[in-house]
């Protein structure tokens, strides 16, 4: 690209960022699109809300916690560092190993397909909004999620791919949520990507032989947008008590027990990348969920008890079910739709059966403020 182009890391809104950004699609692949618009259960989707709702909030009753966390977000600590640099090493992709290619090229789309998920649906609420306060997070947020989503379609376009991002917004299909469900499954996934990002990146630190590609380098900085864009979200849960207790704790325990299963499901349809990674499914898996139930005790009333041995035992049986249901959906004829049936059955099974392990309770702290300490 032209020196003379600025980066997306540079840019200081959404808007800026997207346009360098579709300055850069011209030579986006049709194929690395294609799987960023596939809808399934385990692939990233895009989200639509009831944005005259999500206006509606006071964050007065938070207002300290929230303008010291605005006045971080503010001051933009990672600022142009979302773009390569001298400790970007040489990626050989000619001579990776097919298989690890494929896998990590998979969960680079995945990943800035989720990133992106995030922007478009945080720009989208800071255009629709006219609460300041709301406006200004969600503009900040989207600044941060269009870096991410950027910077990951660097590393693909050495390999050769990258997702056509403008593509995406107007052509993915869109999932409605209601606020408070945008609340649940949005806090949570920026929890969880913190944790993942940075129990990958602390192991990379213990054993750099694996780090096998430098976009690693970056995941402790990300980590932290993604903890900050959490906290975000807490101190919105928070304005509303009724957000989360009563019935609403049942719906927590739904998107605590989906967003870990398919993140377990996911993550083990990836065995080449974790191996090069050097680290073993079963264990990031509990690292990260270990990591995300401590931080989500600063709001939610519940976690999972995930040392309860029906927790393990069914994300392999939902883990199963799905990777049935992934050969028997390859095949053609009676056999194999019967196939499906049954996987599906045994998936649903198999999520009920982890849905109804009894949580573990405990009181949530008066001030809900942590700062990222892993
Ligand atoms: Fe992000
Ligand atoms: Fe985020």
């Amino acid at each position: 690209m032209n020196a003379l182009v600025k980066h997306s890391a540079d840019a200081t809104t959404v808007e800026e960022g997207l346009a360098i950004q579709e300055e850069q699609a011209k030579f986006d692949s049709k194929a690395a699109t294609e799987v960023a618009m596939q809808n399934t259960l385990l692939t990233p989707r895009f989200y639509t809300t009831d944005f005259d709702e999500l206006d509606a909030i006071d964050v007065s009753s938070v207002r300290e916690d929230w303008d010291k966390l605005i006045d971080q977000m503010e001051a933009d600590p990672n600022k142009g560092h979302f773009k390569k640099n001298e400790d970007w090493d040489h990626v050989d992709w000619e001579n990776m190993e097919p298989g690890l290619k494929k896998e990590f090229i998979d969960f680079l789309i995945s990943s800035c397909t989720a990133e992106f998920s995030g922007c478009v649906l945080y720009k989208e609420m800071k255009r629709r909004g006219n609460n300041k306060d709301i406006t200004q997070l969600f503009q900040l947020m989207a600044r941060d999620e269009a870096r991410h989503a950027g910077f990951i379609n660097d590393a693909l376009r050495e390999a050769g791919v990258a997702v056509n991002l403008g593509f995406l917004t107007q052509k993915k299909k869109y999932t409605y949520f209601r606020p408070k469900f945008i609340y649940y499954a949005t806090y949570l996934s920026e929890k969880i990507g913190y944790a993942r990002y940075i129990t990958i990146f602390r192991h990379l630190e213990q054993h750099p032989e694996h780090r096998f590609h430098p976009i690693f380098k970056w995941f402790h900085e990300w980590c932290n947008d993604e903890f900050s864009h959490g906290e975000a979200f807490a101190l919105l849960m928070k304005t509303d008590p009724k957000l989360t207790s009563g019935k609403n704790v049942l719906w927590i325990k739904f998107f605590l027990t989906a967003v870990y299963a398919t993140m377990y499901v996911r993550d083990h349809q990836r065995p080449k990348f974790h191996e090069a990674l050097g680290v073993e499914p079963d264990w990031y898996a509990n690292e990260v969920f270990t990591k995300t139930s401590e931080l989500t005790k600063q709001i939610f009333p519940i976690t999972l008890d995930i040392d309860n041995p029906r927790w393990q035992a069914g994300l392999v049986r939902l883990q199963k079910a799905n990777a049935d249901l992934a050969r028997a959906k390859a095949e053609k004829g009676v056999g194999a739709w019967l196939r499906s049936v049954g996987a599906q059955t045994r998936a649903a099974a198999a999520f009920v059966g982890l849905y109804t392990i009894p949580a573990k309770k405990h009181t949530v702290p008066a001030s809900t403020r942590l700062e990222p300490a892993y």
